[in-house]
């Protein structure tokens, strides 16, 4: 069967390059608002923090017709923390609409999604936007472009992709630029319909439907939504739902739903290409497919990027509960998270033995961050205990997660910001160019690593850095065999002297210089260090290096270091110099001591 009245397309962008705006732009052109008042809630941001933030957090669909074809939109989420994400809802599509800045050019975040789009096998279609304005360079961008193409290994077919000149905001595409004063987005649409596939498939064969994303909705429930990949479902008949675990139930999904605009509308029947949303599947999981309750024929099941990041979640029980925001029984946060953990797939509830606190695993801390604030903005008061990371026993071995972060700083943060990732262990497997006076840097780092970076990152570039990371994977755990709190005082004797400091990561720390020299610092880096793994900044006679303990020169005996509170270490040192200092002032002191 071939289904050239739809096409499935995934919409891709870094944030503000103008997704939304387009989206919208394509929705009003396609004769779906007919009411303008309709126009003020937008197409893809639709949760309040999510417009705030300037970032879309859950995929969302949408759906426009052209020429009689159905277009369904589907958004990808740009961010990395929420892994796995970004995969499935790409499954569902055989095509992407690349947005891009025609000023900006491409950024991390496109890259990353282009990147699992063209993986995918997906035809692209390339969209410069903002044509209207007066920075935008289109040659260059273009150029750009085709170059993120090649890097990534795009296919002939996906190189050959058609360029819209756009700008979203007036509406206007063209095949050509300099865009037109007056114009619509006819060529964006008539571009899609050229050079992306209509879904093909066998429809009297049984069915499959792959459940890609899960929704929640307060009236009909679960509701489970995937792409038919072959077969018709009817309302009304009975389908086999084989989870992943390899078991097969029988039910009988209560809705079908289809798309016009931002709005669920009920089907009766649907078929190959049709992205569907199948009410009354309670048990339904990511990964399960609905198949011929006579002939199952389960699809492969995806992937969803494993939780590495968790934290403890308790309902408040200070004496002030209640007073900012409003007293919350267990019973209702248990609701709240677990009924969270239905539609945010990477995130995982548990309980524990304190019926008042809750387990939450999730992609990092943006995600578990988002999912926070969002709930105390609803007026949940709860007791949040500091992120850790997961851990996993293998037969190897323990293992740690590792991340592989991206970022892109302007040129003149690029020292400050290797700064804070070397006692982090970040190791760096790639710098280049990222644009003018803008550089790019790709590291591995551990999970542990990461806490607590972006913010500091954010910081040290004043906001204008560009932070990314995705899961790479496991590595034997480097961490403590003693373990450590992070910030906590530690005391190395060196022979010579005795030094002291505090985690200074990224809070401030203190140094001791001691009568002699040299002195040597340790500082408790990350989450957990063990001892020979510290990071120690030798400052000896004038000259300061840094190196690890276990390279430290010979003569050098490191015994255990103990653990001392501030107080304690303050008390120790008292009669000695003592020295203040945060991450810059180290600096500063490196240049007093040279
Ligand atoms: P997120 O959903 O937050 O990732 O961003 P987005 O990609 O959806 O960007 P959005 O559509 O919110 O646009 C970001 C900003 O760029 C907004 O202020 C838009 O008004 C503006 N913008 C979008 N398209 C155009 C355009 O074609 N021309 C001009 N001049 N501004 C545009």
């Amino acid at each position: 069967m071939e289904r050239q009245d739809v096409r499935n397309i995934a919409i891709i962008a870094h944030v503000d390059h103008g997704k939304t705006t387009l989206v919208d732009a394509m929705l009003k052109q396609s004769g779906m608002f007919r009411d303008p008042s309709q126009l003020q809630e937008r197409a893809l941001d639709a949760n309040p923090l999510e417009r705030e933030r300037g970032i879309t957090i859950l995929a969302k669909n949408t759906a426009i017709t052209y020429r009689g074809v159905l277009i369904n939109i589907v958004d990808t989420p740009g961010h990395a923390d929420f892994g796995g994400e970004v995969e499935r809802i790409l499954s569902m599509v055989d095509g992407a609409l690349l947005v891009v800045d025609a000023n900006e050019g491409p950024m991390p975040q496109t890259r990353y999604v282009l990147q699992k789009a063209l993986k995918a096998g997906l035809r692209p279609v390339v969209v410069l936007n903002k044509m209207d304005r007066e920075g935008a360079r289109p040659e260059e961008v273009l150029e750009a472009v085709l170059e993120l193409f090649i890097d990534l290994e795009a296919s002939d077919d996906q190189l050959d992709f058609p360029v819209i000149y756009a700008s979203a905001k007036a509406g206007i595409a063209s095949n050509t630029a300099p865009l037109p004063p007056e114009g619509n987005l006819e060529p964006l649409f008539e571009a899609i319909l050229a050079h992306i596939p209509y879904p093909v498939g066998d429809e009297t064969a049984p069915l499959q439907v792959l459940i890609t994303t899960l929704d929640h909705d307060d009236y009909v429930g679960r509701l489970a939504i995937g792409r038919v990949r072959q077969g018709r479902l009817t309302l009304g008949q009975t389908v086999a739902l084989a989870h992943a675990d390899g078991t097969v139930e029988r039910v009988r999904p209560s809705k079908l739903y289809g798309r016009i605009g931002l709005k669920r509308v009920e089907l009766e029947s649907v078929t190959v290409g049709d992205i569907v949303t199948l009410a009354g599947l309670e048990d339904a999981n990511i990964g399960d497919t609905v198949t011929d309750p006579d002939n199952p024929q389960p699809l492969p099941p995806i992937s969803v990027d494993e939780p590495t990041l968790t934290i403890l979640v308790g309902v408040n029980t200070s004496p002030f509960a209640g007073l900012e925001g409003q007293f919350i029984t267990s019973r209702q946060l248990r609701d709240r998270l677990f009924r969270e953990q239905q539609r945010n797939v990477a995130l995982r509830v548990e309980e524990t033995e304190d019926a008042d606190v809750f387990r939450v695993s999730g992609r990092g801390e943006l995600h578990i961050g988002i999912l926070l604030e969002e709930m105390r903005r609803e007026g949940y008061e709860m007791e949040v205990s500091k992120p850790e990371v997961i851990l996993k026993e293998t037969p190897d071995g323990l293992m740690e997660p590792m991340e592989r972060l991206y970022l892109d700083v302007p040129d003149e943060y690029v020292g400050a910001v290797m700064e804070l990732l070397g006692p982090r262990r970040a190791t760096m497997v790639a710098m280049g160019q990222a644009g003018p006076g803008q550089t790019r840097l790709e590291f591995v780092i551990s999970a542990r690593g990461l806490l607590g970076f972006r913010s500091a990152f954010i910081n040290q570039t004043r906001g204008y850095g560009i932070m990314n990371h995705l899961f790479d994977g496991y590595q034997p755990y480097s961490g403590p065999i003693e373990e450590m709190p992070r910030g906590a005082l530690i005391a190395i004797e060196t022979g010579t002297a005795t030094a002291y400091a505090l985690d200074n990561a990224q809070e401030r720390g203190v140094l001791f210089i001691g009568p002699g020299t040299p002195v040597y610092a340790g500082m408790v880096v990350g989450e957990h260090s063990r001892p020979s793994d510290l990071e120690i900044n030798v400052c000896k006679k004038k000259h300061v290096t840094n190196m690890r303990s276990s390279t430290a020169e010979e003569g050098i005996r490191l015994t255990p270091p103990r653990v001392l509170t501030l107080d304690q270490a303050l008390e120790y040192v008292k009669s000695d110099e003592l020295v203040e200092i945060t991450p810059k002032s180290i600096r500063l002191r490196k240049a007093t001591l040279d």
